[in-house]
């Protein structure tokens, strides 16, 4: 595999089985993921985006096929071993926030360079308050998610994916609970860190203005990824 793909996959399928029908989400889906390449995912509600995602963040496994993230097959990992390529590796902001509840946006953002347990913790949470500063919240550091807006628990999502420079970002509707000034912030902190660290991005979103700010357009229908022409072509 060349050195400048981080994600790879091959042949990958997801069956969920359900009661007397099997119902086949993603079917037969290979690609490559170039370094500091910016991909958009679109696809009608249900059409498998978020699943596609959790396969190629290993969160889920998939019925066949293989996902290689910077060299390495996620097939016959550990789930140890697998969260620990994860968090060397890869970024997640999941469609619905995910965060710790009893932990303020300081401490969700350090959590992932803490779990690395060879970063002090001062270090940690001053990253975790550059990261929050970069997305507008210094001034909600010790805010709770419970104590925060939908969009802004949005934020510290995104801060904490992000904090540990990860190769690749994998981001699942994150300028949803966004307003456009938010979700501009947002699209430009991406531009900006593909440029200056080389860092992928994969982004799912129903924003077809964001999509066209990527390099490239996925459609998912029945399973399979189609590409788009995007309009830099035009
Ligand atoms: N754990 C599960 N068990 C069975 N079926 C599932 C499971 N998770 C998802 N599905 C089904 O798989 C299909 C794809 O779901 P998925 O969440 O990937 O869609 P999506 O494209 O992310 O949709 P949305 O835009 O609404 O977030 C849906 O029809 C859903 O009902
Ligand atoms: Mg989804």
């Amino acid at each position: 595999m060349s050195k400048d793909v981080v994600l790879e996959c091959r042949e990958l399928g997801k069956v969920y089985r359900e009661g007397p029908g099997d119902v086949e989400v993603i079917r037969d889906v290979s690609f490559a993921v170039g370094r500091s390449e910016r991909i958009a995912i679109v696809g009608s509600s249900g059409s498998g985006k978020t699943t596609l995602l959790n396969l190629l963040a290993g969160l889920d496994v998939a019925s066949r096929g293989e996902v290689c993230v910077c060299g390495v097959s996620l097939n016959g990992l550990n789930d140890r071993e697998k969260s620990a390529l994860r968090n060397r590796h890869l970024g997640f902001v999941y469609q619905f926030h995910h965060l710790l509840p009893e932990f303020s946006a300081r401490e969700n953002v350090a959590m992932p360079l803490l779990m690395r347990r060879d970063v002090a913790v001062s270090v940690a949470a001053q990253k975790a308050e550059e990261l929050l500063t970069l997305v507008g919240l210094e001034a909600r550091l010790d805010h709770k998610p419970g104590e925060l807006s939908g969009g802004e628990r949005q934020r510290v999502a995104i801060a904490r994916a992000l904090v540990t420079e990860p190769d690749l970002v994998l981001l699942d509707e994150p300028t949803g609970n966004l307003d456009q000034h938010t979700a501009e912030v947002v699209q430009g902190l991406i531009m900006d860190l593909s440029q200056r660290l080389q860092t992928s991005f994969i982004i799912v979103t129903h924003d077809l203005s964001l999509a066209a700010k990527m390099d490239r357009i996925w459609q998912l229908q029945d399973g399979g990824l189609v590409e788009q022409v995007s309009n830099s072509g035009l």
